[in-house]
């Protein structure tokens, strides 16, 4: 499988993701895949509260999934939504830094498309301390 088919199939899995969203408030279904660094995928969505703030974004609870699982190293992250062209929010953004300085992004766009960016070009800079000087 080339690296097109791996995205598509990762797109997929978040497309399924986003079927079990939690969204009653914005009705906003969004679902995420990361793909980790031995293949394995995990899935997340976005699941709301009725005190807003405490909601989280689909991408930040697929990354946690991994993590939980025991794969720290991500090789790739798939969103999907309805309308397309989602890309994460700052939060997740970093989040993702956290375990990927590399990543590619993708995101479903206008009909059965997808686009993939690299999360450093979606948050360069981002904050860590491994780098600071002492
Ligand atoms: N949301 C995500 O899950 N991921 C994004 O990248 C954008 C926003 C969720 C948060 C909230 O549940 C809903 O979409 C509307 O903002």
């Amino acid at each position: 499988m080339n690296k097109k088919q791996a995205y598509k199939q990762l797109l997929d899995f978040a497309k399924q993701a986003a079927e079990n969203s939690y969204s009653p408030y914005s009705k906003f279904k969004v679902g995420a895949a990361v793909l980790c660094e031995d293949n394995k995928v995990f899935c997340g969505t976005n699941v709301e509260n009725a005190s807003y703030g405490l909601s989280m974004c689909a991408e930040r609870v697929a990354v946690f999934t991994a993590v939980a699982n025991g794969c720290k190293k991500i090789k790739a992250l798939a969103i999907y939504s309805k309308k397309g062209d989602v890309t994460p929010c700052g939060a997740c953004r970093q989040v993702i830094s956290e375990f990927s300085k590399t990543a590619d992004i993708v995101y479903n766009t206008k009909g059965d498309s997808f686009k993939t960016v690299k999360i450093s070009s979606l948050l360069p800079k981002s904050f860590d301390v491994k780098t600071l000087k002492k």
